[in-house]
This record gives C-alpha cells, sequence and structure tokens, in this order.
C-alpha cells in the first residue's frame, strides 16, 4: 500500500488514450485483444464518464478502469461491464487497483445501475464483492473460462432477471 501520496483518480480524457493503451499493453500482453471482453466493446464507448486514470505526481497514467454499457438476454436487461482494470507493472500493489475499483462502482452505483460483470481473477474481485456467475446462466459471444465470470449487485437480486446470451448495444 501506497502510504506516501494519495491516489490521484480522474475522468479518462481523449489525451489519456495513447497512454491507457500502452498501459493496458503492458499489464496483459498483446494478445489482449482477442479476448472476448474486447468483442462486446469493440466499436462501443465506455458509459458517459465512467472512464478513470490514475496519475502520478508527474501526471503519467499509472492505472485504468472503464464501465460499458451491455445487455443480456432476450429482454436486453441492461447492465455494465467492467473493464479493463490494470495498473502499471511498476506500481502494482500500492493499492490503485483497489482505489480505482471502489471509486469506479461508486459512481456506476451513483448511476443508478444494478448489476456488474466482469471477467477476471476471482480471488482478486472477491475482495470487492465480486461472486462467480452461475454456470449457464449468462452466455457470453465467445470462448471465456465461465469460472472467471463474475457478478456485482448494486441493486439486491439484480441478478435474478438476468439470463441469456450478452450483447453489446450497437448489436440489439
Ligand atoms: C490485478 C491488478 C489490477 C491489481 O491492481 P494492484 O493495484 O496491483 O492491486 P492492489 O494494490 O489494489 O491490491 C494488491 C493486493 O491484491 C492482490 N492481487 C493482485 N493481483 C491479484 C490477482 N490477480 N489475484 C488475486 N490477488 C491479486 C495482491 O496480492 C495484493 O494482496 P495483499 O493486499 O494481500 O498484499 C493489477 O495487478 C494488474 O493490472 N495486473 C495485470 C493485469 C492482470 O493480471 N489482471 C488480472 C485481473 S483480471
Amino acid at each position: 500500500m501506497n502510504t506516501q501520496n494519495p491516489i490521484n483518480i480522474c475522468r479518462q480524457t481523449a489525451d489519456d488514450h495513447a497512454a491507457v493503451e500502452t498501459l493496458l499493453d503492458e499489464a496483459f500482453g498483446m494478445d489482449r485483444q482477442t479476448k472476448a471482453s474486447y468483442r462486446l466493446r469493440e466499436g462501443e464507448q465506455p458509459l458517459d464518464g465512467l472512464a478513470f486514470v490514475t496519475k502520478d505526481n508527474n501526471g503519467e497514467i499509472t492505472g485504468c478502469i472503464s464501465f460499458w454499457k451491455i445487455l443480456i438476454g432476450d429482454q436486453h436487461c441492461e447492465a455494465v461491464l467492467l473493464g479493463p482494470l490494470a495498473v502499471a507493472p511498476d506500481h502494482q500493489g500500492e493499492g490503485l487497483g483497489k482505489a480505482l475499483m471502489q471509486y469506479g462502482i461508486s459512481r456506476v452505483r451513483n448511476n443508478g445501475h444494478r448489476l456488474i460483470l466482469l471477467v477476471g481473477d476471482a480471488p482478486y474481485y472477491a475482495r470487492a464483492g465480486f461472486r462467480q456467475v452461475p454456470v449457464g446462466k449468462i452466455v457470453f459471444p465467445g470462448p471465456v473460462d465461465y469460472a472467471r465470470l463474475l457478478y456485482l449487485e448494486l441493486e439486491a437480486g439484480a441478478m435474478q432477471e438476468m439470463r441469456g446470451l450478452v450483447i453489446a448495444p450497437g448489436r440489439a
């Protein structure tokens, strides 16, 4: 945990785009765009005001998180896809990931969203309350390890009505 400096979280702007892409390559590797979550984000934009970065004292981007609208099942129930969340390798373990997640989730909640989904490491996200989606309940439009498909209810019971295929709004 970084106890020397407060964590500086700001909204991501268009000027941050290139630095965020470099950070994601460093954190996830160059093959990251083959993942199913990328298919859902392709051609879409993050939810308005729901993409954030952390910056160090020199203004360099050290972490990022974004949230995207998705639709689930025949009823097109609205939910939010979290990701990618990444922290620059030389800043990992300083609490940036946790801070970005807590801040981002609180903003998503304030905007009235009811459910967040993500594909990620369950032991890490369990710390923020994420649980595994029951296998077979929600289907991703591409190969995904369903042990890594996780959800967080922002409204009690929101998961109950979510069933079926996840699609991007642009494909609805
Ligand atoms: C995963 C990631 C976002 C975490 O951000 P971070 O700022 O390094 O994490 P924090 O400082 O908030 O938390 C650190 C704690 O999380 C744990 N942790 C980090 N990554 C973890 C993982 N993949 N699984 C389980 N625990 C993890 C650390 O061991 C540490 O535990 P401690 O508090 O008991 O010492 C960041 O390490 C990252 O970008 N990694 C590369 C991408 C990646 O592997 N993502 C996997 C998740 S999808």
